[in-house]
């Protein structure tokens, strides 16, 4: 199908709630697409992180197919295997724990915000999260996240939230009490610029939920299963969360999430508290074995710490040459922002027109999510227009 066509049915027929970019993508492999007209684009941010695999993994596509032909859906009234073995992977890699699995990032902080008050017993019901954070769309998502723009036109919000700003340990410990609930936050925030929580402040909030009784909800749907270099965020700082949310790279592209949570919290979550029709459903679970398995088997863990790390230095090296235009480069693994002192959305069409599929968030921050098998050749050929193009944005043009 033409390019027009494309665009001329999705004026008419699909609602106009996301500012596209002008391509339409046809197919995937690995670290590059294409698109309708046949170009080809190297993609440095696969399925804004949900392609942790890159596109079309084999080892996806195969689990999909065979999945595919055996059972695609079963309702949650029964058990299903690829379920099972999700959970299993999930508790194996993390922190132990028990997992209730639904489709989205935003659906699963809507279970973990759930499960906290139902944990309580019904004695708390406030939770404090994080300025700058993002947890998704639906109410109590953006209500725990903390960004005025997206509770715009949405008030009211679920009651019971209060923000702190990030890596501010004064200010948790004055906004949390008798009646709070949780502690939510991203290890690594991301829509919010690539902010990493410092170690000393994961610590205490661990202690301050440890001595209080709340919870500490750790969203990991960007920074989980593997993209900073260990399988989920919070192992690089030698604590464990109450409850974990997932999504994104879960499912090598298929929709899932999910959340983890210690035994003894995940009890409260008995039937007919929370659900999901398609949660965990054999296809998406039968993908998400596979990414597990696949990072496992071809050591990708080590090889998003290492080509994370060329990337940082070679992103710094770029940054020498702007020292005006560059402010900091930061990230873990292969989650990295390139912070600017100007908005970036003009580089990254300048990028996107040169081929390269890079993205610019919170208005300055340029990122980076690299599938975690992303070779060197290919990564150094993105890296190169990158250069490339920042060198023109920085000449102003
Ligand atoms: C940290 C974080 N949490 C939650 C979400 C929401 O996920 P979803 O869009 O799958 O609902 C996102 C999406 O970008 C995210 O980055």
């Amino acid at each position: 199908m033409k390019t027009a066509r494309t665009l001329a049915l999705f004026r008419r027929h699909v609602i106009s709630n996301y500012r596209r970019l002008g391509v339409v993508v046809v197919r995937g492999r690995g670290s590059e697409v294409w698109d309708a007209d046949g170009r080809r684009y190297i993609d440095l941010f696969p399925g804004w992180a949900v392609s942790g695999l890159g596109h079309c993994h084999p080892a996806v596509v195969r689990a999909l197919r065979d999945q595919a032909g055996k059972l695609i859906h079963v309702a949650n009234n029964f058990y299903n295997e690829p379920q099972a073995l999700l959970a299993e992977q999930i508790a194996r890699r993390g922190f132990g724990g028990q997992s209730f699995f639904c489709n989205s990032g935003a659906e699963a902080m809507e279970a973990a915000v759930k499960l906290a008050r139902l944990a309580s017993g019904g004695r708390r019901w406030k939770f404090v999260s994080m300025l700058n954070s993002f947890h998704g769309r639906t109410f109590a998502a953006i209500t725990a996240t903390g960004q005025p723009k997206y509770h715009q036109g949405f008030k009211p919000l679920v009651p019971g939230f209060s923000y702190a700003p990030f890596n501010d340990l004064g200010a948790v410990r004055k906004l949390v009490g008798r009646e709070t609930a949780g502690i939510i936050l991203e290890p690594i925030q991301g829509e919010g610029g690539v902010n990493v929580a410092a170690p000393e402040y994961m610590k205490a909030l661990r202690a301050l939920c440890d001595r209080t009784g709340a919870l500490l909800i750790l969203d990991e749907v960007q920074t989980g299963v593997g993209r900073t270099g260990k399988w989920f965020a919070h192992q690089h700082y030698g604590i464990t969360p109450d409850i974990m949310t997932m999504a994104k790279a879960l499912g090598g592209g298929t929709a899932i999430g999910a959340i983890c949570a210690r035994p003894e919290v995940a009890k409260f979550l008995v039937p007919g508290t929370h659900a999901s029709t398609f949660g965990g459903n054999p296809l998406a679970a039968a993908a998400g074995v596979a990414v597990f398995e696949a990072i496992a088997r071809d050591g990708l863990l080590e090889n998003a710490r290492k080509t994370g790390a060329y990337l940082v230095k070679r992103l710094q090296a770029m940054s020498a040459r702007h020292p005006g235009l560059v402010r900091e480069i930061r990230g873990k693994g292969l989650m990295v922002g390139m912070e600017l002192s100007r908005p970036g959305a003009a580089l990254a069409e300048r990028c996107l027109a040169a081929g390269l599929l890079v993205n610019c968030t919170h208005d300055t921050v340029m990122r980076f999510a690299p599938a975690m098998n992303i070779g060197r050749r290919i990564l150094d050929e993105g890296l190169d227009i990158y250069g490339d193009c920042l060198e023109k944005f920085a000449a102003g043009g």
